[in-house]
């Protein structure tokens, strides 16, 4: 069973949904996350916490393989990340270890970049540095701008990050 954790549109969670893969419990720190509307609209339970202890409390609840942060715009304690080691992954916009943090697209192609991607990672307690289980690349042509390079770096996240989970639940 996995929990997904995220904060804003869901479009990777709602990959997940129509992977058919089964989630426990979607949590959102921000009560107007449009990814808890694609969790209700497929009958999953939801849930809105900001406070990092009755996060814990509600995960606790859940026999959980796996926390999958989706966009979850929140930098956990060491103290959750030693509750669930190795049992936390996140997804993110770059081929880490370049460009950790934010605007990556932008960065990506100021950098003159001919290639850009997404991490999958295991969550540590240095920001985006976890060991990486999985990337997918993607060559960046001339006519590339932020938002055309932020939709081919999505598709890819969303078919890597079902299959990625797939493959971590049965090992
Ligand atoms: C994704 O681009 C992911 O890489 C980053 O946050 C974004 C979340 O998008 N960590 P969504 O909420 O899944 O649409």
């Amino acid at each position: 069973m996995i929990a997904v954790l995220i904060s804003g549109q869901g479009t990777n969670l709602k990959a997940l949904i129509d992977d058919g893969i089964e989630i426990a419990v979607v949590v959102s720190n921000n009560a107007n996350a449009y990814g808890l509307q694609r969790a209700q609209s497929a009958g999953i339970p939801t849930v809105c916490i900001s406070n990092e202890d009755e996060l814990i409390g509600t995960l606790q609840n859940y026999e959980l393989d796996l926390i999958v942060l989706a966009g979850y715009m929140r930098i956990l304690s060491p103290h959750f990340v030693s509750l669930y080691e190795r049992r936390i992954i996140n997804i993110h916009p770059s081929l880490l270890p370049k460009y950790p943090g934010l605007n990556t697209h932008q960065r990506a192609i100021d950098a003159g970049d001919d290639e850009h991607g997404c991490t999958i990672h295991f969550v540590t307690e240095e920001l985006d540095t976890g060991p990486i289980i999985a990337q997918e690349k993607l060559l960046i042509t001339n006519w590339d701008n932020v938002d055309m390079l932020k939709h081919r770096v999505q598709a890819l996240e969303h078919a890597l990050y079902s299959k990625t989970i797939r493959t971590l639940l049965r090992s």
